[in-house]
């Protein structure tokens, strides 16, 4: 049967084949020695908020709670996320003209795209990136132009990467710092000066920020700080990662009311919003328990140090993530010196160790010589995962 050329594009990618390399372990006879450890996905262990579950359980029980939830009746959740913002940047947000509620910020980056480009116009992700950037793109026939970010640069964005007349066809740049997979939080200044370049080309800026609470170092930058985001900028949030609501998809987008507008239009189309119980669940997190987020950091902390700790012990040596979740390993060189590239070294470390991780290409072309692992499993697990390397590691040398 035929499907579309915008399929083909999308292409299936690594991400399917690391899942049915992960499915065929599960199936093996190495998987009842050696059980799958997998870390090659960002969905927490970790406990949402039991207020928020609460929340949601009343909810569900509340006559009417399977009803369809319009546009007007998410207005408890925008107003909720607009103290947030008011809390947690200082910046005050109208909840009727600048806020959206979102069935997960991959879904708002995925679509957005979609309501602001025509087909063959420009926009800019960076090199690696989240998924969605790319595939959002993708699905709206745009054409993308990338930004690698480089190691030696310390993962900074280097704009003047790309030609004036580059800059000038873009209509959408598309970011996120804290940044997947790389694991850095970035700086604020980065975003003052994507900003900036955004005003002089006259461009959309989008700022993925599922990870805003999670920095481990630092401070995360936010869009929302940028002057200017009312005129040209949306900004992406979620109860996926600091709230550990993933399941859920509660998120949202905030940002210049035309394109808050234009994403709701294009949504108008797709969804009806999640159901009241979950967003609900959603208004109690934010406003009951809004310090979760600063809650499970030293959780995360532990796991990356000790982590890290037990992978240098190996001889398996990465950059210090300064944020949570994640840990952005680069291909050792006595794989590289094989011609291993990324999903080579991880199909094998699955075949035979059992552990499951992200290839970085995955995330983009300047991902081929890393490989995500995403802490979400206790710190012991994470260790004894590292301890079942050291015999295969050691042969390999
Ligand atoms: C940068 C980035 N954006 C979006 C998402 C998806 O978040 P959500 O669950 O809100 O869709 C992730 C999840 O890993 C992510 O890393």
């Amino acid at each position: 049967m035929q499907t579309s050329r915008r399929l083909e594009r999308l292409g299936s990618g690594v991400f399917d084949r690391n899942d049915r390399r992960k499915q065929l372990y599960r199936g093996s006879a190495a998987a009842k020695v050696r059980p799958l450890v997998d870390l090659s996905l960002g969905s927490t262990d970790l406990d949402p908020p039991p207020v928020a579950l609460e929340a949601m359980r009343l909810g569900l029980d509340r006559p009417g709670s399977a009803s369809y939830c319009l546009h007007a009746g998410t207005r408890p959740l925008r107003e909720a996320v607009a103290d947030w913002c008011d809390q947690r940047f200082g910046v005050g947000v109208d909840p009727d003209e600048e806020v959206l509620l979102l069935v997960g910020s991959q879904e708002g980056t995925a679509h957005l795209p979609l309501a602001v480009l025509n087909p063959g116009e420009s926009g800019l992700i960076l090199d690696p990136c989240y998924p969605s950037h790319r595939g959002g793109l993708l699905l709206a026939d745009a054409r993308i132009e990338r930004l690698p970010l480089r190691a030696e640069d310390h993962w900074r964005p280097r704009y003047d990467q790309l030609a004036d007349s580059v800059w000038d066809q873009l209509r959408l740049m598309v970011m996120g710092f804290p940044h997947n997979p790389t694991a850095q939080v970035g700086e604020q200044a980065w975003l003052d000066e994507g900003m900036a370049r955004a005003r002089r080309h006259d461009l959309v800026f989008a700022h993925d920020n599922p990870y805003v609470d999670l920095a481990l170092d630092g401070e995360a930058p936010a869009l929302l700080r940028c002057p200017g985001w009312r005129e040209r900028g949306i900004e992406f949030f979620s109860l996926s990662k600091g709230w550990c609501l993933g399941g859920y998809r509660l998120a949202c987008a905030v940002g210049a009311a035309p394109l808050i507008t234009a994403l709701r239009q294009l949504k108008g189309v797709i969804d009806f919003n999640q159901a009241l119980a979950l967003q609900e669940g959603a208004v109690a997190a934010l406003t009951k328990a809004p310090d979760w987020p600063r809650r499970i950091l030293p959780t995360y902390r532990e796991r990356r140090d000790r982590t890290l700790a037990a992978l240098a012990r190996l001889g398996w040596q990465a950059p210090n993530p300064s944020m949570a979740l994640y840990l952005w390993l680069p291909v050792p060189p006595w794989a590289q010196e094989r011609g291993w590239d990324d999903e080579q070294l991880a199909a094998t470390l699955l075949e035979q160790t059992g552990l499951a991780l992200t290839p970085g290409s995955g995330f983009g072309e300047a991902g081929c010589h890393w490989l995500r692992l995403a802490l979400v499993r206790p710190v012991d697990e994470l260790e004894a995962a590292v301890a079942r390397l050291k015999p295969w590691w050691q042969h390999q040398c």
